[in-house]
C-alpha cells in the first residue's frame, strides 16, 4: 500500500460535507490532516460546530479543526439554509463537539500543516473557496507545498443556484477566480458529475439497520437531503457532492476527468459565479483544470456504503 495522500478538508457542513469527512476519515488511501471551516451552507459558528459534532460522532475528536472565512471575501454572505436547515445538518441530533476549535484559525492551521508535513500536501475545498483564496494570499511561500487543491464546485451545463452557476462558485466567486488562476494543479468536481450519482433514499434509510449510532444520525440526516431534492428536482435520493471529490482522492479512476481551460465570472450579474469551461479550445489558452467528466456510480456507492459501515 504506498503511503496515504495527506488532505486538508475545507467546508461548510452541509449534509454531503459531513459524509465527505467520514469518506477522509475512513479510507486506507487518505490521512486527514485537518479541518478548516468556512461560511456557506450555514454561518461560520454552525458550519464548524457540524465538523466538530460528525468528528464527535466518529470517535476522531482529535483531528485538528480551525474556523475561517465568516464571509466571501467582497460580497455579502448568501447561506443555502432552505436545503440544508437553519443547523446546517437538520434531520438529525449530532452528538456534543469533544474538542474546541483551533484558536488559531483556519489561514494558520492550513499553513500549520501544510508547512508541517512530510510531502506536499492536497487541499479538498467543498464549500465556498473564501479560505483558500486567503490561505494562497497569505502564503504564497508555500504554494510548492500544495500538491492539488481537488475541489467540488462548478458546472459544465447549467448551475444549480442561477441558471448559470454552482452554490459553491456563486458565493464568493472573486475567491474562485484566484483559486482557478493560481496555478497550483486543480481538480474540478462539478455538479454534472455528482448529480449522476445520486444515493437512493433506500441506500441511506438502509444505513438505520446498521445497528450504529452514525448509522442512525446519518440516515436521518439523509432523509432530511433527499426531501429538498425531491421536491426540488423529483429525484429519489441526493447527490453526495462533496464526498465524490474525496472519493475521487481515494480512488483515482472512480471519476474520469479532461483537462480544460476554466475560467470564473466575476462581473456580470447575469452569469455570476460561472465556471466557463473551454470544451473546444477556443481561448487558445492551455488548460488550467483537470475536470470531471464521469463517474463509476456503481462503485462510488460502494466506497459510501463501505463508510458508513466503518463508523460506531
Ligand atoms: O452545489 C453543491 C455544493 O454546495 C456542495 O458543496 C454543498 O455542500 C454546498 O456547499
Ligand atoms: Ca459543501
Amino acid at each position: 500500500m504506498p503511503t496515504p495522500t495527506p488532505i486538508i478538508l475545507d467546508c461548510d457542513p452541509g449534509h454531503d460535507d459531513a459524509l465527505a469527512i467520514l469518506l477522509a476519515l475512513a479510507r486506507p488511501e487518505l490521512r486527514l490532516l485537518g479541518i478548516t471551516t468556512v461560511a456557506g451552507n450555514v454561518g461560520l459558528a454552525a458550519t464548524t460546530r457540524n465538523a466538530l459534532g460528525i468528528l464527535a460522532l466518529a470517535g476522531r475528536p482529535e483531528i485538528p479543526v480551525a474556523s475561517g472565512a465568516d464571509r466571501p471575501l467582497v460580497r455579502p454572505l448568501r447561506t443555502a439554509a432552505q436545503v440544508h436547515g437553519t443547523s446546517g445538518l437538520e434531520g438529525a441530533d449530532l452528538p456534543a463537539p469533544l474538542a474546541a476549535p483551533r484558536p488559531e484559525g483556519a489561514i494558520a492551521l492550513l499553513a500549520e500543516l501544510v508547512r508541517g508535513a512530510s510531502e506536499p500536501v492536497t487541499l479538498v475545498p467543498t464549500g465556498p473557496l473564501t479560505n483558500i483564496a486567503l490561505f494562497l494570499g497569505a502564503h504564497p511561500e508555500l504554494r510548492d507545498r500544495i500538491a492539488r487543491i481537488c475541489l467540488m464546485g462548478g458546472s459544465m451545463g447549467e448551475g444549480n443556484w442561477t441558471a448559470s452557476a454552482e452554490f459553491n462558485i456563486w458565493v464568493d466567486p472573486e475567491a474562485a477566480d484566484r483559486v482557478f488562476s493560481a496555478g497550483i494543479p486543480l481538480t474540478q468536481v462539478t455538479i454534472d458529475v455528482t448529480h449522476q450519482a445520486l444515493v437512493p433514499v433506500a441506500e441511506s434509510d438502509a444505513w438505520a439497520s446498521l445497528g450504529t449510532r452514525t448509522g442512525r444520525v446519518f440516515a436521518d440526516l439523509f432523509r432530511f437531503f433527499a426531501g429538498w431534492h425531491a421536491r426540488r428536482y423529483g429525484w429519489d435520493g441526493s447527490p453526495i457532492h462533496d464526498a465524490v471529490a474525496v472519493a475521487h482522492l481515494a480512488l483515482p479512476g472512480l471519476v474520469t476527468t479532461e483537462d480544460y481551460r476554466v475560467q470564473v465570472e466575476t462581473h456580470s450579474e447575469l452569469t455570476l459565479g460561472r465556471t466557463v469551461i473551454d470544451r473546444e479550445r477556443l481561448s487558445g489558452e492551455p488548460p488550467n483544470v483537470s475536470v470531471s467528466v464521469g463517474i463509476d456510480r456503481a462503485r462510488f456507492l460502494d466506497v459510501v456504503r463501505e463508510t458508513l459501515a466503518a463508523f460506531p
